[in-house]
């Protein structure tokens, strides 16, 4: 059996919209299973609901309803002591805003989730890390002064050093010139050759079409499933959805 490192079934996710009790329906009904080492990437039209979905299915915004596995685990069902260990050890996130904190530098953001963990922090390998990604900054520069591509190369290395099983990536790339993209996603390859599995919403479908599998979105509904995608029908699948 091939062992399921992620497990959603059937979520869907309402917010309000502050018009009295109005709902806005952004996920309908979504099931997704993610295996060991698997590389998955999500595709569709800006508003489709690839950032709710990635959000709900890593543990950091509670679907409305449906159930969500990550590592055998129902992240909404821990309590928030385990519920903070387990975002720190198990999952990491590149998140589209980065998230990161302004008043530390560059270095002291990539490794604060160690420090956090009384992990060890082996400056030499960070610092070679931020060189292999082309981060081209000092390392001890504050991040309120680095550009949106560095920014991004921060938020990359600090998943990158932390080990965990699962990676949720929303545009890890959108950010950075093109080759600190490939760069980039031949990091989080060699990282499903290891065994973690990667989840990453994208909107280059070149890069889409490198993943083992490509899903795409369209009004908060999984619309095809592509095994081992390639591009031309990545962009006819995403071409058909315009219609
Ligand atoms: N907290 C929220 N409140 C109201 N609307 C939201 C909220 N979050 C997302 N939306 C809406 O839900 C839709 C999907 O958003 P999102 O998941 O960010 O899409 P994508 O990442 O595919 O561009 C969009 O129309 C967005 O405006
Ligand atoms: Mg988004």
């Amino acid at each position: 059996m091939v062992d399921k490192v992620i497990n959603i079934q059937n979520i869907a996710k309402s917010v309000s919209t502050g018009r009295r009790s109005e709902k806005l329906e952004i996920l309908h009904g979504v099931s997704l299973a993610a295996n060991v080492g698997e590389f998955l990437s999500i595709v569709g039209p800006s508003g489709s609901g690839k950032s709710t979905l990635l959000h709900c299915m890593s543990g950091l915004s509670k679907p409305t309803s449906g159930s969500v596995n990550i590592l055998g685990i129902d992240p909404y069902k821990l309590r928030p002591a385990k519920s903070a260990v387990f975002r720190r050890t198990k999952v990491g996130f590149i998140f589209q805003s980065y998230n990161l904190l302004p008043a530390l530098t560059a270095f002291d953001n990539i490794v604060l989730p160690l420090r956090l963990s009384r992990k060890k922090v082996d400056k030499a390998k960070i610092y070679q890390l931020l060189k292999s990604i082309n981060f081209d900054a000092n390392p001890d520069s504050f991040v309120s002064s680095l550009s949106g591509g560095e920014r991004q190369k921060v938020a990359i290395a600090r998943v990158l050093v932390s080990n965990c099983k699962v990676i949720f990536a929303d545009e890890p790339t959108g950010a950075l010139d093109s080759v600190s993209g490939k760069i980039i996603f031949g990091l989080l390859r060699d990282l499903t050759k290891q065994g973690v599995c990667v989840v990453m919403v994208t909107h280059d479908i070149e890069m889409a079409a490198r993943t083992d599998r490509a899903i795409t979105l369209r009004d908060g509904k999984l619309r095809k499933i592509l095994n081992k995608p390639n591009a031309q029908e990545l962009f006819e699948a995403l071409s058909d959805e315009e219609k």
